[in-house]
């Protein structure tokens, strides 16, 4: 199979273009050849979505623009299986996570689709300034234009809706750059939106490098907002070469989940071995940094230990398995050499620390400190550290000693406290007696400090997308 770049509905991807496999990050088999698109695709996408905007997509009224995006819902439904094997196939996401994944994906085109007819003004009180009284102040919400959408391998359908439909409900076109590992979900979903009636230009898909098209796509004056999910250094960059472009930049984070003694250790552990292995960790809210109450300590230690071993590591089809792959080889050593790095520095492994290929078996530490890169960067492996602690205020500095904060978990039945917590802590977000990696589709997701700016989650992405403009109205009598 080989697929390439679309551009206002015709494919690129003639046998003279640079070629690059997409290979099966379990077995390394080949799944795809990529027809790489150059800087020419990209000027060509831009001044075609720039175009289509102008001609089509600012002037298509919200209940068409709400019926593409729940037709998009219905056939991604009824294709949820080829989409799930296609994610486990180029992403190594075992497939009962990669069902899950199409699951919250047709959700997003839902509340996408309830939305796009939702986009509301206001009409200002003009007469609250001295002179105002004969004129009528109205506030609308506008589409920016073109949206550079530039999206990572983790949730490779997910991810890109949480940027290509609400872009679509507000009326935007959208030049869409996935990761190149992972491509060809990418490739399903224009055809996909194809099928749905989307007409075509609305959404261009460029297959290549960042270097090749994602830098000049960031640069563009024809581009009207980038909107990122990836690592903290291609996020700063973005941030820096973005120009008057509005950005919204979904980066890192070393999430901390707190477990205090009054909480159900049992549940609480079941919980969290999800939490830190979903996915082999390779998720922005994996529970990185795991604070438990000295008093509970031994028990909850003991018991992580033992549900992460009963975990059944191996091919990412096969319907029991927790833990596949990471993305590939080169990502497993780097975690790797993370884990050799904190033993050094006087780290202990509970569990876990084996390497074979990509496969990285699921790692519990102690003994750990700030100075380790496991705690002060983000791991984005399956590596999780437990630290005691031994009160409250204890617990909230070592939590918000990071340069990151997007999710955090806090488990107690103490209300008073939870909420306290949830003030206190300098995250997006924080969740109650929930782990840092759940992520529900409609509620505000976005970091504070280096984890990033601006919010998606699709009501949220909507405003971000859309720009307010003012019309005044002067009565003459
Ligand atoms: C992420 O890894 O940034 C997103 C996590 C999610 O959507 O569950």
């Amino acid at each position: 199979m080989r697929i390439g770049s679309i551009i206002d509905g015709i494919e690129r991807k003639e046998e003279n273009r640079e070629m690059l496999p997409v290979l099966n990050p379990y077995n390394q088999e080949k799944v795809a050849d990529l027809a790489l698109a150059e800087k020419k695709d990209l000027e060509e996408a831009v001044s075609n979505s720039f175009e289509t905007f102008h001609s089509t997509m600012k002037l298509m009224p919200a209940h068409e623009r709400s019926d593409i995006l729940r037709k998009a819902a219905d056939l991604l439904e009824k294709q949820a299986e080829n989409f799930a094997e296609t994610i486990m196939l180029e992403a190594g996401k075992p497939i009962t996570f990669s069902r899950a994944e199409i699951k919250r994906s047709v959700q997003v085109l839902r509340f996408s689709s309830e939305l796009a007819k939702h986009i509301m003004g206001e009409v200002i009180p003009m007469d609250a300034a001295v002179g105002g009284e004969n004129r009528i102040g109205i506030v609308k919400r506008k589409p920016l234009g073109v949206v550079g959408a530039i999206t990572p391998f983790n949730f490779p359908l997910n991810l890109s809706l949480h940027k290509i439909a609400p872009a679509i409900a507000a009326g935007n076109t959208i030049v869409f750059k996935p990761a190149e590992k992972t491509p060809i979900t990418a490739y399903k979903l224009v055809h996909l939106f194809q099928e749905a009636g989307l007409p075509k230009g609305v959404l261009n898909l460029l297959i290549g490098t960042g270097e090749e098209v994602g830098s000049p796509l960031v640069a563009h004056d024809k581009v009207h907002k980038i909107s990122f999910t990836g690592s903290l250094p291609v996020g700063r960059s973005i941030r820096e070469n973005a120009g008057f472009k509005k950005v919204t930049l979904e980066l890192g984070s070393n999430s901390p989940n707190i477990i205090f003694d009054d909480a159900d250790i049992n549940q609480t552990v079941t919980a969290l071995v999800k939490g830190a292995f979903a996915f082999s960790g390779q998720v922005c809210i994996s529970a990185q940094r795991v604070y438990v109450q000295k008093n509970v300590y031994d028990t909850f230690l003991k018991e992580y230990v033992k549900q992460t071993k009963a975990l059944k590591i191996g091919d990412p089809k096969r319907e029991e398995t927790d833990i596949g792959p990471m993305i590939n080889e080169e990502e497993s050593k780097r975690a790797k050499r993370w884990i050799d790095d904190a033993v050094e520095k006087g780290a202990i492994i509970e569990t876990g620390g084996i390497r074979d290929g990509t496969v990285l078996t699921p790692t519990i530490m102690t003994n750990v400190d700030k100075n380790m890169k496991i705690i002060g960067e983000e791991v984005f492996a399956p590596i999780v550290s437990v630290i005691p602690f031994d009160n409250e205020e204890e617990v909230i500095a070592f939590a918000n000693d990071s340069i990151y904060g997007l999710q955090a978990g806090v488990f107690t039945k103490d209300i008073d406290r939870a909420m306290r917590l949830a003030d206190q802590l300098e995250t997006g977000g924080v969740w109650i007696n929930e782990i840092s990696t759940y992520r529900q589709d409609n509620h505000p997701y976005g970091g504070v400090k280096q984890s990033g700016m601006g919010k998606e989650g699709v009501k949220y992405a909507i405003e971000d997308m859309t720009e307010i403009k003012f019309i005044g109205i002067k009565r003459n009598g």
